[in-house]
């Protein structure tokens, strides 16, 4: 049976990568991150050493896949993965990648999300279904085979487009609809570039900052952008229709932040009134304020589990990890009572860098503990650092730097 979907991402391959550069980088992202799996779906207390399952639904030409296969070898872990596609041709992508770096404890397998009931892949601890769902005739039916795939204890990671931050994607895909015929990819590709060139200023999708991949991701880009035969976004509310409709229950989002409205108001008043609504409400409310969530990440866990999958940073045990920051080296360019800038999908803004912050980073080193830290910050100065004033300063910190989703809960073999 024809299927435009799969035939795309047959001649298009999502996204665009070369195996050879697999030698010089790896590619680091959200969903599926160790550490934020760690921390959002096993309560920062997974051994990866012990067997662990991993599938990869729609897995492309492998991001998400690669970067948790290398990084569960480098935590010796004996886990399978399991890469799912309908493209072959980005299976084959995929698994120059992984030969490229030896990772050979990757099944593939061609075939669709659909038919997960038929395949036998058995159950999974965890599965990655990140920019997918949202190409599917029915996405609620393929969540639920999804979560019908968990193991007991499991949880997921998935990323679907966000309604509000795509404004003036679907105006266009239409328009090129309706000027170049759907049967010839070169053409609609020409056409789309041409007609990407004459926009005028006030065009929604020029005024988009938040909108990329048609300018820096090659013809797969534009192609997937705004010649997709099927893709629809989501508002946050139908989000949480989505995954009550699976009998999931969110984790938490990527990056916490950009969901908590007091993140672009500062008004105490209106703070307050949005403090009152229930998480998702909140959540509805920075996407409305923001404007520019283009796609919406999440981790979510079975309805049983929620509210026991988050790792919790208050326990004196917990052991705070940093992603992608050196402890010691951020910390001695943070100036107190300074600033720190963030900056995404167009949007600039600047917070408070949280009291105690440099110090409290400076110990961060994967391995000690929350207790550990506070005892040796004590023994350095033990007036600044008495009982309640180690918490509250612990506390801003890790929230402001779990927030922007580069601290999290879980030290992994080795302190990676
Ligand atoms: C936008 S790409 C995302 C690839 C990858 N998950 C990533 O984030 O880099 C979408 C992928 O989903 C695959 N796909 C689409 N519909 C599918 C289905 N029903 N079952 C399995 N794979 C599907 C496509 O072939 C494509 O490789």
């Amino acid at each position: 049976m024809a299927d435009p979907v799969r035939d795309q991402y047959e001649a298009y391959p999502y996204p665009s990568r070369d195996p050879k550069d697999e030698k010089r980088r790896l590619i680091e992202g959200s969903p599926s991150h160790i550490l934020e799996i760690n921390h959002y779906v096993f309560a920062g207390g997974r051994d990866f050493r012990a067997p662990f399952r991993a599938l990869f639904a729609g897995g492309g030409t492998g991001d998400g896949l690669i970067m948790l296969a290398q990084q569960l070898a480098d935590a010796g872990s004996p886990a399978e993965l399991v890469h799912l596609d309908l493209s072959t041709a980005s299976r084959r992508v995929a698994e120059a990648r992984a030969a490229a770096r030896n990772l050979d404890r990757i099944k593939f397998v061609t075939g669709s999300i659909e038919a997960i009931p038929t395949l036998d892949l058995g159950r999974f601890d965890y599965i990655d279904c990140c920019g997918v769902l949202h190409h599917l005739p029915d996405p609620q039916a393929g969540l639920r085979h999804l979560a019908a795939a968990l193991a007991p204890g499991g949880g997921m990671g998935l990323m679907v487009y966000g309604a509000l931050g795509r404004t003036g994607v679907y105006p266009m895909q239409s328009l090129i609809r309706a000027i170049a015929p759907a049967d010839d990819a070169a053409d609609r590709i020409a056409v789309a570039r041409r007609l990407l060139r004459h926009l005028p200023s006030t065009n929604w999708l020029a005024r988009n900052p938040a909108v990329g991949d048609h300018l820096n991701q090659g013809d797969a880009g534009l192609y997937d952008l705004l010649l997709h035969a099927q893709d629809r976004a989501y508002l946050v509310p139908a989000l949480r229709d989505l995954l009550e409709g699976a009998g999931l229950a969110l984790a938490g989002f990527v990056e916490p932040w950009r969901y908590r409205p007091e993140s672009y108001v500062s008004d105490r008043l209106l703070q307050a009134r949005f403090s009152a609504l229930d998480p998702w409400g909140r959540a509805a409310a920075a996407e409305i304020l923001a404007g520019n969530l283009k796609t919406h990440m999440f981790y979510a866990v079975p309805l049983a589990r929620a509210g026991t999958c988050v790792a919790d940073g208050s326990r004196p045990e917990a052991v705070p990890v940093l992603r992608g920051i050196d402890g010691p080296g951020f910390a001695r360019q943070l100036k107190p009572g300074g600033t720190l800038t963030l900056k995404s999908d167009g949007l600039e803004l600047r917070f408070p860098t949280p009291a105690g912050a440099g110090p409290i980073l400076a110990e961060i080193d994967g391995r000690r503990s929350r207790a550990e830290i506070g005892e040796r910050l004590r023994a350095a100065e033990p007036g600044r650092w008495q009982g309640a004033r180690f918490d509250a300063a612990f506390e801003a910190t890790s929230s402001f730097f779990t927030g922007l989703n580069r601290l999290f809960f879980g030290g992994l073999p080795g302190g990676s």
